[in-house]
């Protein structure tokens, strides 16, 4: 059978494209320029998409998905990783090679992934700190995850194994059985708004409630990790969190509030609010 054909008989264009990239081990690219799917493999992604349509998420069918051009192990114990959350990995990637720079003020720099899922977060930047320290033996990183969820750490043990990523995992909920300060909190908590949850698409109401829900202005987790963030903060430290695309102003307000200065708001690809640094 011809691609073109899987996609016409599917309906489906991308999600039959990341299929075939699971199901034939190739790269994005290569999956264009297979001539002819063999029937077993074509029959298989059927079924798939098939699963996909009555409102599994393919990250869930398939196991795994890709992150920051990473691969990680997903099950329905996780949130699916997003492509927005890009762009907090990207933004946090920037603040700890500027601290870098100007020689990180302690030593180890130590980073808190709060809310951490799969791992995807603190994962992505063992890389960035493996190799900053691989370049300058001095620059030292310590990086701690946090989930309440049992079954979520052991997804994000497993893909830090897979990645070689060494970092301390901790079961809490939020800072409760967290010790001592860190340079950098970042943080893709829970913001969807109680009665939003899977109104925007059907694939979300497979995924755990506790990894969206919000509360009812899904402002909740900002008010509670505010509340607490400055006892885990060094003087200089910053917490970056991911925001929904309306929540902005909201979380600015509360970190005014809370006491916090130097609040700065960030993009996503979509030109949408994503992501908000917040000094102590
Ligand atoms: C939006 S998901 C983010 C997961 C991952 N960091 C990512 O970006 O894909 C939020 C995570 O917060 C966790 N969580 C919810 N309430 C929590 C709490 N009180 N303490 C710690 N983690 C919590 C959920 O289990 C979930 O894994």
């Amino acid at each position: 059978m011809k691609l073109a054909q899987l996609i016409a008989q599917t309906g489906e264009h991308e999600a039959v494209i990341q299929v075939l990239c699971h199901l034939l081990e190739a790269k994005r690219t290569n999956v264009f320029l297979v001539k002819d799917i063999s029937e077993s493999i074509a029959k298989k992604a059927i079924e798939i998409i098939n699963q996909y349509k009555k409102g599994i998420p393919l990250a869930y069918l398939l196991g795994s998905t890709y992150f920051y051009n990473r691969k990680f192990l997903v099950t329905p114990d996780v949130l699916v990783p997003r492509h927005d959350t890009e762009v907090l990995v990207e933004l946090t990637e920037k603040k700890i090679i500027a601290d870098s720079l100007i020689g990180n003020e302690h030593t180890p720099y130590r980073i808190l992934d709060l809310c951490c899922g799969s791992g995807i977060i603190g994962i992505s930047l063992s890389y960035l700190c493996d190799w900053l320290h691989s370049r300058e033996s001095e620059l030292k990183y310590e990086i701690t995850a946090v989930d309440c969820s049992e079954a979520a750490l052991s997804v994000a043990v497993e893909n830090a194994a897979l990645h070689r990523a060494d970092i301390n995992f901790i079961k809490s909920d939020l800072f409760e059985d967290v010790r001592g300060k860190f340079d950098l909190i970042v943080c893709n908590p829970p913001y969807v708004r109680t009665a939003e949850i899977g109104v925007e698409d059907q694939w979300t109401l497979q995924e755990p409630r506790i990894a969206l829900d919000g509360g009812i202005d899904g402002l909740y987790f900002y008010r509670r990790i505010l509340t607490d963030a400055k006892k885990h903060l060094h003087s200089n430290g910053m917490i970056i969190f991911e925001i929904g695309y309306d929540q902005a102003i909201a979380v600015e307000q509360i970190a005014l509030e809370y006491g916090y200065h130097s609040v700065k708001v960030y993009k996503d690809l979509a030109n949408r609010d994503r992501v908000v640094t917040i000094r102590v």
